[in-house]
Parts: structure tokens; sequence; C-alpha cells
């Protein structure tokens, strides 16, 4: 009796060991095949981008003239990037890239004081886009601006 017992108990446990290193394969092989798609999607999509998207952007509507009050300022989309357009304490207006030339965060204008502020990491432009202090390598590039009806239009060279 007691061989019976034990040989039933074995055949059970050989049963239930493939059973289980099956679902571990199966387990892992589909875990796997996750893992790849998160890598591999991301990296298709980006490749698949056009290039420059967007970039070749050579003229866009910034802002309705009276969106800029004297010394206000105003982030527009151009193509791809952000620009800054504003207007002065003596009401000149001026636009420029909105991305710093340090490491791309978006500036902004500051009223009162009239300059560019990056607050990423304090960097500050003039109004004429040139480096006052900070780590900006670069002054930022300017755009021409020029209004037509109700609308203020920057090109860019
Ligand atoms: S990204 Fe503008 S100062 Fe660093």
């Amino acid at each position: 009796m007691a061989n019976t017992h034990e040989m039933s108990k074995k055949p059970a446990r050989t049963v239930k060991e493939p059973a289980k290193r099956d679902f571990l394969t199966k387990s892992l092989a589909g875990l796997t095949t996750a893992l790849v798609g998160f890598i591999l999607y991301p990296l298709g999509k980006f490749l698949k981008q056009p290039p420059a998207a967007g970039g070749n952007v050579k003229r866009t509507l910034a802002a309705k003239v009276g969106e800029v009050p004297n010394d206000s300022g105003k982030i527009f989309r151009f193509g791809n990037d952000p620009g800054i357009i504003f207007r002065t304490p003596g009401g000149e207006l001026k636009a420029f890239t909105a991305v710093c030339t340090h490491l791309s965060c978006t500036v902004q204008y500051v009223p009162v004081e009239s300059y560019i502020l990056c607050a990423c990491h304090n960097g500050k432009y003039d109004l004429n886009g040139q480096v006052i202090s900070g780590p900006p390598p670069r002054p930022l590039e300017e755009y021409q601006v020029d209004i037509q009806g109700d609308d203020i239009m920057v090109t860019r060279a």
C-alpha cells in the first residue's frame, strides 16, 4: 500500500513541473515581446518623422495687434518652435526665437524691467536679443516683424 501511495504522488509532481515551467516560459516570452515593443515603437515613430517638420516655416502669424500692448510680450508658435514677440515700452515691436541658446528652455518677456529672461538658469537677454548675463552662449535669433491689417506677421531669414 505504501508503494502505491508513493507512486501516486510522483506522477502528480511530474505533471505540475512542466506545466509551471511552460507557464513561466510563455510569460517570459510575452514579457520580452512587450519590452521589445516598448523600445521599438517609439524608435519607429521617431525615425518615421519627416525631417524638420514645420521647421521650414518662414513666415507666420505671431499675434493680433491688440494682443501686444506696450511693455508686454507673447509666445507664439513658429513651425515646431516657440517664438516671442513683444512691444517695448517705447512701442517698438520685436520678435525673436523663444528658444534659449543655452539648453533650449523657452524665454519670456519681463515687463517694467524690460528684458528677456530664461528662467531655467537665469539667463538674461536685452531687447535686441543680446546676452546680458547667465549661461546663454549666443544671442537670440531675431525675426522680421510687419503688420498686415490687424495681424502681426513674423518672418525668419
Ligand atoms: S536654458 Fe536658458 S539659461 Fe539655461
